[in-house]
Order: C-alpha cells, then structure tokens, then sequence
C-alpha cells in the first residue's frame, strides 16, 4: 500500500511511522509527505528518509478550496492508496474527504469521544480524569468523531502537566499509530459503519 502522510509541525509521529516502516512494520510505504508549513519539521523529517515531500501553505493559494484540491491533486500524482494524517492542523473539507475515495486516518491525544478539537490533554486535566490516552480513528466530516480504529489509555498522574501528560500520551502515540496503519495498510481492518473490527 502506497501510504501517504499530511503534517503541520514537528512530525513525531511522522518519525515513527518512518522507522517502523524501515523496519518494515507498515505493510506499506510512506510514498508522500505534504504540509501546510513551508517550515515544517514534518518536510525535513520526510526529506532525510528520501520520502517525496511538498509545501502547501494557503498563502500560496487563492481559497483554501484550491489550497485543498493542490494537495488532493499532488497525492494522487503520488498514487497514495491511504491517507495518514499526523499533527495535521486543518479540519479537511467535506468535498477534500468525497473527492479523495481512499481511507483517511486520524491520530488524536485523548480517549475520544472525550475531549475533542485542541489541547485535549490540557481538557483532560482540567476535566480531572485520572485516565486519558489516544485515539486512531478513521477520519469523516465531523471534528474527531469518525470510526475508532484503536486506542491506548495512559494513566493522569498527580501533580502532572500540560506538557508532562501530552509527552506520555506522545510515547503511546507512536506505539499505537504505526500499529494501526500497519492494520489498515494490511487489510486487516473490517469496517461496519461506526464498528471498526481487526481481523
Ligand atoms: C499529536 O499529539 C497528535 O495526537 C495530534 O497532533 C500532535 C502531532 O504531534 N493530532 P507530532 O507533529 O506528530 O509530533
């Protein structure tokens, strides 16, 4: 499978998608990284594992509606058969998600459906959960509320902090999203509506 990547920023989770794929956990290969940021850490990552990469950023465009169909137009050049979206900042259009045909995935820093949209992790300690986590979801038109794929739970610890609790959340992240874009790339994912099965 032809696995393709959008980022916005320091692409760690892109970095662990690139190492399992060296290892070659992916049943796939990262054929695209695209950002919205020409300065992307996410485009330095892609560029030192020889992945092709390209800038997006709306300044260049005259709507994000062009911004968008650029970006749909580049990954299908690339032939990407899967779309892994990893810290990528824009909510995609509805016309982006029907025009492009192919699964669209999703890493997110809680348990969904709690704490949806920014700083989960900051929402998740100001709620006062004692269990938070990740969420691999497919993506659809709603904000983080597409098909749950795979989650890990990671414990709230007292006296933690915005950036202690997102740094653990963080080391289950690239745990879990390699794994399940491995799962989804291998064909072994079954999908009934919301239900999302491993097979
Ligand atoms: C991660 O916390 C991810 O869950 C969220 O954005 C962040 C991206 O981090 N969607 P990185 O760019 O992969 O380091």
């Amino acid at each position: 499978m032809r696995i393709g990547v959008l980022a916005s920023g320091r692409g760690s989770n892109l970095q662990a998608l690139i190492e399992a794929w060296k290892l070659g956990e992916l049943n796939g290969e990262l054929v695209a990284v695209g950002s919205d940021h020409e300065e992307a850490l996410a485009l330095k990552r892609a560029e030192e594992a020889g992945i092709p990469h390209g800038a997006f950023p709306l300044s260049r465009f005259s709507s994000r509606q062009e911004q968008e169909k650029a970006i749909l137009t580049w990954l299908r050049e690339q032939k990407v058969e899967i779309l892994v979206l990893a810290g990528f900042m824009r909510v995609l259009s509805k016309e982006f998600l029907q025009d492009i045909q192919i699964p669209v995935l999703n890493i997110h820093p809680s348990l969904l459906p709690s704490f949806q949209g920014l700083h989960a992790q900051r929402q998740a300690l100001d709620y006062g959960v004692k269990i938070s986590g990740c969420t691999v979801h497919f993506v659809d038109e709603g904000l983080d509320s597409g098909p749950i794929i795979a989650q890990e739970a990671v414990p709230v610890l007292p006296g933690d902090t915005e950036d202690s609790l997102s740094a653990r959340i963080l080391e289950a992240e690239h745990r879990l999203y390699p794994e399940a874009v491995g799962w989804v790339a291998g064909g072994r994912i079954k999908r009934n509506g919301r239900i999302v099965v491993k097979i």
